[in-house]
């Protein structure tokens, strides 16, 4: 990746200020080098505490809606307006990762740090960021007692020498955008510094690996703030010796995750595509699956991708799938039989239906993807079933973190297609085509709880920038699991015979969300897609065909908003790693693993009755 930066643009940042703060760091680091040079585990710890508190910190000081009201105040082009934002966005992904990072090496280190200790840390350097933003962005006019409470905490922290003095007097004032971009070149020079001393003290070299990829974030986003803050004036203009071009093609330089899709020249894939048309089917009672799903496919041109001879790998969604009496949230094995149909009479030789396996298959037998698939009728002479956990082979990702494999079927093949089932989810709004593509790299249960490395939708994304679908289509094909928790199954259902099909995957999901009446960027996965690609997850009023109002939207009742609440937090903190939140299984194929004691049994039993996870009386 080319950094070569232009000379106009990386003038006039002040290098008193950097040279201030990062001489503080410096002095401590170089303390902790020599105190604990005969013990570097204990120095490892420290580092990643401090990288932990410090990622926080700017994750949340540069949180995406109190910056980005700062970007849309700047008096520039709007071209060089959107870059900004994608610059600013794609920083503060990164700070995501990175905490999610430092939190496992924490959590699952040598010597693991309590739990406690660990989100004590967290918090604090939640409450800092907060104070951080406040401060540099918080108009005194406006909102005096929010900007009085800030700079009380910076004048107490620097007398109690917990800020150093002269980062508690540029965080004691409101910043011009300018002077907030060069204090972040500082701060984000001394993040690089911590992981520089910890790259010293690494010895496995996956660990330094990834060590070495988060500093070499720091580097391109202490880069970023430097283009910034060296292209603008104190009132928020380009000065007048820089283009807006120069600054684009600078940002871009750095990164080309600075440029939202729109501008990115990688238009084939349908992450980026511009094209943004979904089709719907229309159904009658007396249709077919094919009558109803094929003539969606014929509009958005799939016919066209499959070329003779070619390989076809679908990614369904079956495995989440716990009771025959309950098909809500899996996928129908007709609707795969029909889009095989539909590829092969187009000239695909090599159609493989794929999916990864989930957390059940640690508390219950029979859960491999072959199993699982055969349970539910997976199975055809028109197509292979792959199992994408064991078909993973070493992959270079251009960014994320931690993940290194990729399943070989699906890298691989000529057109990929994801077919999702349409499903309620409490954070997702629903669980659509992006949910959907979890498990083509790492094990889905690996990148869930406290110790995870990074979050399944970093996972998702990182897949989706190396290896993107290439066509999507929401199945919503017989009974849908509505409400919040749907996709892990519905007592009572809803019967909808509908399809949706886009070559653009995002485009796809905020139709299909914006179809149950929700808005697209209430889905955390929508906004990951946003914030990593710089796509438009808007839905345009003018295409909005309303779905069957016997859909329960997720927040339709107080319970609901209730779950969709609690539901992320509880099940990553107090559902033991998912052994006490488990649909009522169908044991009489799928048995419990192991013994299960009478108080998991009692809380699995209480949270599917609560949440309506076991079979009903749905004909
Ligand atoms: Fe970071
Ligand atoms: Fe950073």
């Amino acid at each position: 990746m080319s950094t070569s930066v232009s000379a106009a643009s990386t003038g006039s940042v002040d290098v008193d200020l950097i040279e201030t703060i990062c001489g503080d760091v410096r002095e401590i680091l170089a303390e902790w080098d020599l105190k604990y040079a005969d013990r570097p585990a204990v120095l490892a710890r420290k580092l990643w505490l401090l990288a932990l508190e410090r990622e926080q910190i700017v994750v949340v000081a540069y949180r995406d809606d109190t910056v980005m009201q700062r970007v849309n105040q700047l008096d520039v082009p709007q071209d060089l307006r959107a870059v900004i934002r994608q610059t600013l966005a794609w920083i503060w992904k990164d700070e995501e990762m990175h905490v999610d990072y430092a939190r496992s090496r924490l959590a699952k280190g040598r010597h693991p740090v309590p739990t406690a200790v660990i989100f004590g840390r967290q918090l604090v350097g939640a409450f800092s960021g907060w104070v951080s933003a406040t401060s540099n962005h918080a108009d005194r006019r406006k909102d005096p007692a929010r900007a009085f409470v800030a700079k009380t905490i910076v004048t107490a922290g620097r007398i109690t020498k917990r800020i150093p003095a002269q980062l508690a007097k540029e965080l004691s004032h409101h910043q011009t955008f300018r002077g907030y971009c060069a204090l972040n070149v500082a701060l984000e020079e001394s993040a690089a510094l911590g992981y520089e001393l910890l790259m010293k003290h690494v010895s496995d070299a996956t660990e330094l690996a990834a060590v070495q990829r988060i500093e070499a974030d720091e580097r391109r986003h202490q880069q970023s703030f430097r283009v910034l803050a060296a292209a603008l004036d104190d009132s928020g203009r380009l000065r007048d010796d820089v283009s807006a071009q120069q600054v684009i093609d600078d940002l871009a330089a750095i990164s080309t995750f600075h440029l939202p899709a729109s501008v990115r020249d990688d238009t084939t894939r349908t992450v980026f595509q511009a094209d943004r048309s979904v089709s719907r089917s229309t159904h009658k009672p007396t249709d077919h699956v094919d009558a109803t799903l094929w003539p969606v496919l014929d509009d958005q041109q799939f016919s066209s991708l499959i070329a003779p001879g070619k390989s076809v790998v679908i990614k369904g969604a079956f495995m989440l799938g716990y009771h025959r009496d309950d098909l809500s949230n899996v996928g129908s094995p007709e609707v795969i039989d029909s889009v095989v149909r539909y590829a092969r009479k187009h000239g695909a030789t090599d159609v493989a239906l794929i999916e990864a396996p989930t957390i059940y298959d640690r508390y219950y037998a029979n859960r491999s993807v072959a199993q699982v698939a055969e349970y539910f009728g997976f199975s055809s002479p028109n197509y292979r079933i792959v199992d994408a956990s064991v078909d993973q082979v070493p992959v270079v990702f251009s960014r994320g973190l931690s993940q290194q494999t990729m399943s070989e079927t699906w890298m691989n093949a000529s057109v990929r297609v994801v077919v999702s089932k349409l499903r309620g989810d409490p954070t997702e709004v629903a669980h659509l085509s992006l949910s959907t593509m979890q498990g083509m790299g790492s094990r889905t249960d690996t990148l869930i709880h406290i110790d995870r490395e990074i979050d399944f939708r970093t996972a998702v994304m990182m897949t989706l920038d190396l290896a993107p679908p290439d066509f999507a289509i929401v199945d919503a094909w017989g009974h849908c699991g509505d409400g919040p928790l749907g996709v892990m199954g519905c007592r009572k259902p809803v019967m909808l015979n509908q399809f949706w099909a886009s070559r653009n995957i995002a485009a796809l999901d905020a139709s299909v969300i914006a179809d149950i009446g929700e808005d697209p960027r209430a889905a955390i996965i929508m906004r990951r897609a946003r914030d990593w690609f710089g796509v438009d997850i808007s839905a345009d009023p003018l295409t909005v065909r309303p779905i069957d109002p016997s859909y329960r939207r997720r927040r339709a009742t107080l319970f609901g908003k209730f779950v969709c609440l609690t539901a992320y937090p509880m099940y990553m903190f107090g559902s033991g790693k998912g052994v006490l939140f488990v649909p009522q299984m169908d044991e009489s194929a799928f048995p419990p693993v192991g013994t299960t004691n009478i108080g998991t049994r009692t809380v699995r039993k209480a949270a599917q009755i609560a949440f309506g996870i076991r079979p009903g009386s749905a004909p």
